[in-house]
């Protein structure tokens, strides 16, 4: 196999922290730990789709349907968009990957901090990303993004709320890049829009897929569905541009199983209802954190533990068993950046009793 080169730039998509490595490591019963790392449901997964997978577990010596139709029918109606503009995949990461796979070599124009996995898909498949950076309020400048887009640039990555800080896109701006790149010369680019987390925010922008033939909408039933172990992700894109993707996709990339928990999770109102409530009152909570923390329309919310460093802070709330997220791997987010997931009402308490402990012992 030939070895990948010392000078490559690809780093690798770096995690959040386990269960298991820091029970290992502060030798605490792993029952004890509270993950509030990655983002995840802590409702767990909709009993609907936990039926559904002991329901169907006897059929996984069938190949599953090779572009998952069943499960972009739950989609379409779940989007109120037809069939035709829907694709679904091995999580989020499968439809970027394959799109990535579509549309570079070229240059990605990527506004940091933001997810990781957009730069390293683009790179793996030998695009270049260019990095944006955000404001001190993690907002951009939509003029500032058009004004790097070259006959060179194959997309432009959105994320909204956008992880790690929470924030939306306001609509208005959305427009104005995807208008901006209609009227640049020679340029095909794709708004890619992530909206991982859009069910815990009023903020969506899918409509504008009718609108526009340059917009891409990725989502993922790994948040609000609590399907992260199964990896069913998504997206809505123009008719013409899912003909293309198709081309470029790698067939049966969502399992029987994960298809048959998806439709029954999409139809799982209660679970949805309740795993979004128990987001927005523990979001609420969470503010109390003794810090800066950024007003958040997602899973999680933003803390600037400044003047101490997010690594200190991780630390000690590990030493305590709870995982929450330095935001070291993400590009231009600093040193002093903690990430926390919204947890259980009791996780929650836990947490900012923890931040207050480290707060009075630090300062
Ligand atoms: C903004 C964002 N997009 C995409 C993903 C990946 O989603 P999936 O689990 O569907 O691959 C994540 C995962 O944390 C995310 O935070």
């Amino acid at each position: 196999m030939k070895p990948l080169s010392s000078t490559s730039p690809n780093t690798k998509y770096v995690p959040g922290r386990s269960i298991a490595e820091i029970s290992e490591q502060y030798n605490i019963p792993a029952d004890e730990i509270i993950k509030l790392g990655s983002n995840e449901n802590p409702l767990g997964p909709a009993p609907a789709a936990v039926r559904a997978i002991v329901e169907h577990a006897n059929e996984v010596s069938i190949y599953p349907d090779s572009d998952a139709s069943s499960l972009c029918d739950a989609l379409s109606e779940y989007t109120s968009y037809p069939d035709a503009n829907i694709v679904a995949s091995t999580g989020m990461d499968g439809v970027i990957d394959t799109l990535m796979r579509m549309l570079m070599p070229g240059e990605a124009i990527i506004p940091v901090p933001t997810f990781s996995y957009y730069a390293i898909s683009a790179r793996t498949h030998h695009g270049t990303p260019v990095f944006v950076s955000r404001d001190e309020n993690f907002g951009f400048d939509p003029q500032a993004i058009v004004s790097q887009v070259t006959n060179e640039t194959r997309v432009i990555f959105l994320c909204s709320p956008n992880n790690p800080s929470g924030n939306l896109v306001p609509e208005s701006d959305l427009r104005t890049i995807l208008e901006g790149c209609g009227d640049c010369d020679g340029c095909d680019a794709v708004v890619f829009l992530d909206e991982a987390y859009v069910e815990f925010s009023e903020g969506s922008m899918i409509h504008l897929v009718q609108e526009f033939d340059n917009l891409v909408v990725g989502r993922t039933l790994s948040k609000a569905f609590g399907l992260a172990g199964l990896r069913v992700g998504y997206a809505v894109m123009p008719e013409q541009m899912r003909d293309e993707y198709l081309g470029y996709a790698t067939p049966f990339s969502v399992s029987s199983l994960a298809t048959a928990a998806g439709i029954a999770a999409l139809g799982d109102d209660a679970h949805l209802k309740q795993s979004v409530k128990l987001v927005q009152d523990g979001r609420r909570v969470l503010m109390e954190i003794p810090f800066k923390v950024y007003p958040s329309e997602a899973n999680f919310v933003l803390v600037d533990v400044s003047p101490h460093q997010s690594g200190e802070v991780c630390d000690l709330l590990a030493r305590k068993g709870i995982i929450v997220r330095d935001c070291l791997s993400f590009r231009g987010a600093g040193d002093a950046l903690v990430r926390v997931s919204v947890g259980t009402p009791e996780q929650n308490e836990r947490v900012v009793e923890a931040f207050l402990e480290f707060k009075s012992c630090n300062e």
